[in-house]
C-alpha cells in the first residue's frame, strides 16, 4: 500500500484505514444483498470519486446486478462547492422500471445528490436509493435521504480511496484528512520524458 506520510502523500492523519474500509463495505454489501433479495439492482456510480468504492461494493453484493456510471461536476475549485452542478457524462442505458442504487463517494452539502436524484427520478425508475461511503453531517445544506452510509466523518477535507484534491490522491488505499491551511501546491502533470529531461514542472 502507499505509505502515509510520503513526499507524494504528505498526510499522516489517516481517518479510515484499509481494514476498516473493507469491513464496512462488506457490511453494506450484505445489507444490500438482503434488502434486494430476488431482485436485480442497477448500481450507478458517480464518477470519478466513487470508482474504488463502486468496485469493492459491487463485489460485496451477492446478487445479479448491473453497473453504470455518470459524471457531474459540482466543484468550482478544489475544496469549496460552487453550488453549480453540470452533467459531464450521462448514463449509457435507460433506468425505467429499475431498482437504482446511486453510489457516491461523499455527501458534503448534498447539492450534487439532490440534483442527481431529481434528474433520475424523472426517468421512471422503480426505486432510487443512495449508498454513500462518507457523509459530513455538519456540512449538510440540502436534506438527502441516504439509505446506506459507510461512515459519518467530521467537517474535514479528506482524500484517498477515490477522493481527490485537484485530481490527485485518489489512489491512496486509505482515507486521510488534509488541512486546508496546509494544502500542498499541485504541479501540472508532466510526462516521463519531461521529467527525465529535467523539464520544469
Ligand atoms: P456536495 O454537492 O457538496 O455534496 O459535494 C459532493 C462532491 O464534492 C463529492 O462527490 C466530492 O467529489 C466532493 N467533495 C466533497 N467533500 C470532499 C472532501 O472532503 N474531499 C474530496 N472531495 C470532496
Ligand atoms: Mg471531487
Amino acid at each position: 500500500m502507499i505509505t502515509p506520510g510520503t513526499p507524494f502523500a504528505p498526510f499522516n492523519d489517516v481517518l479510515i484505514d484499509p481494514a476498516q474500509l473493507k469491513a464496512r463495505i462488506a457490511e453494506l454489501g450484505a445489507e444490500i444483498t438482503k434488502d434486494y433479495a430476488g431482485g436485480n439492482p442497477l448500481l450507478i456510480g458517480v464518477l470519478k470519486g466513487s470508482v474504488f468504492f463502486m468496485a469493492d461494493l459491487a463485489r460485496a453484493i451477492d446478487l445479479p446486478l448491473e453497473m453504470d456510471f455518470m459524471a457531474v461536476s459540482s466543484y468550482g475549485n478544489a475544496t469549496e462547492s460552487s453550488g453549480v452542478v453540470r452533467m459531464l457524462k450521462d448514463l449509457d442505458a435507460p433506468i425505467a422500471g429499475r431498482d437504482v442504487i446511486i453510489v457516491e463517494d461523499i455527501i458534503d452539502s448534498g447539492r450534487t445528490l439532490a440534483y442527481l436524484v431529481e434528474l433520475l427520478q424523472q426517468r421512471g425508475p422503480a426505486s432510487i436509493e443512495i449508498c454513500a461511503l462518507l457523509t459530513k453531517p455538519e456540512r449538510a445544506e440540502v436534506e438527502i435521504d441516504c439509505r446506506y452510509i459507510g461512515f459519518e466523518i467530521p467537517n474535514r477535507f479528506v482524500v484517498g480511496y477515490g477522493l481527490d484534491y485537484a485530481e490527485r490522491y485518489r489512489n491512496l488505499e486509505y482515507i486521510c484528512c488534509m488541512d486546508e491551511a496546509n494544502l500542498p501546491p499541485i504541479e501540472p502533470a508532466r510526462t516521463r520524458a519531461q521529467v527525465e529531461e529535467g523539464h520544469p514542472a
